[in-house]
């Protein structure tokens, strides 16, 4: 079965291309399609109806472009509306959710750390798995501003600092041996983390599970593509210029509304 069409990938902004990065290391040849919706940045903070409608607004968008397969690389936009999603549109949704399984299930302290936007923690979907790990004690809590940040381009500001020691802090005094970041903005502020937490203390991310269940989902549904190579495709309908440099200006960014 092969299928040439794109696969497309959405966040409300610039850091699900941490989820993209994986998805192309692992499937080189497929079109990829990657929406930022950085003028409604940050998804975090709004109603679940608003990040099922904005989702919505991001589907219609890359439908038009014939995707294949849609990878939803946002914790909010998952945890609120992947349900509403699969409901609506007759397309394959791949979602991502932090990875907490893997860290109780490897916890020597049972006690883990997740931080995450306040609309991943509030979400129904979050509390229903987080209620599996009963054994261990989840220290939850809320990257306030941090993906403003990102989205304004202050990665290594003094106050990205200030704000990351005072959420962590309490997780290293709380003992937690593994810290998930439950938002795919996350993952581009790993060295800032690293430089706070003691060296024992694991740091993991969904971007590669994301990615091998991208590649399960065309074998067993969808088909690969027979294209030797295609270059990737990014929309942005904000900022373009914080996007190109995450991307090392690697790639060519169109601003557009959507
Ligand atoms: N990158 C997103 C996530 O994984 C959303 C961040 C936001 O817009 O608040 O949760």
């Amino acid at each position: 079965m092969t299928n040439n069409n794109p696969i497309g990938v959405f966040d409300s902004g610039i850091g699900g291309t941490s989820i993209w990065k994986a998805i192309h290391n692992l499937l080189p040849n497929e079109k990829t399609i990657y929406l930022a919706d950085s003028k409604n940045a940050p998804y975090g903070q709004r109603t679940k109806e608003e990040i099922v409608a904005l989702s919505k607004k991001n589907v219609d968008f890359l439908l038009e472009m014939n995707c294949k397969l849609i990878v939803v690389a946002c914790n909010t936009a998952t945890t609120n509306a992947i349900l509403e999603l699969r409901a609506d549109y007759d397309i394959p949704f791949i979602g991502i959710e932090p990875a907490i399984k893997p860290a109780a299930n490897n916890s020597k302290t049972q006690v883990i750390g997740i931080l995450a936007t306040k609309g991943t923690l509030n979400s129904e979907l979050f509390n229903k798995t987080a209620e599996m790990f009963q054994n261990t004690k989840i220290i939850e809590q809320v990257g306030y501003g941090l993906v403003q940040l990102i989205e304004d381009g202050n990665l290594n500001s003094p106050e990205m600092t200030q704000l990351l020691e005072s959420y962590l802090q309490p997780m290293i005094d709380a003992n937690i041996d593994y810290l998930v970041l439950g938002c795919s903005h996350y993952p581009y502020l790993i060295p800032q983390i690293k430089k706070i937490l003691p060296k024992h203390i694991h740091i993991i991310d969904s971007g590669e599970a994301v990615a091998r269940q991208t590649q399960n989902i065309l074998r067993e549904k969808v088909g690969f593509t027979d294209l030797e190579k295609s270059d990737p495709v990014f929309y942005v309908n904000s900022n373009p210029e914080v996007l190109k440099s995450i991307l090392d200006y690697k790639y060519p960014v169109t601003e557009k509304d959507f």
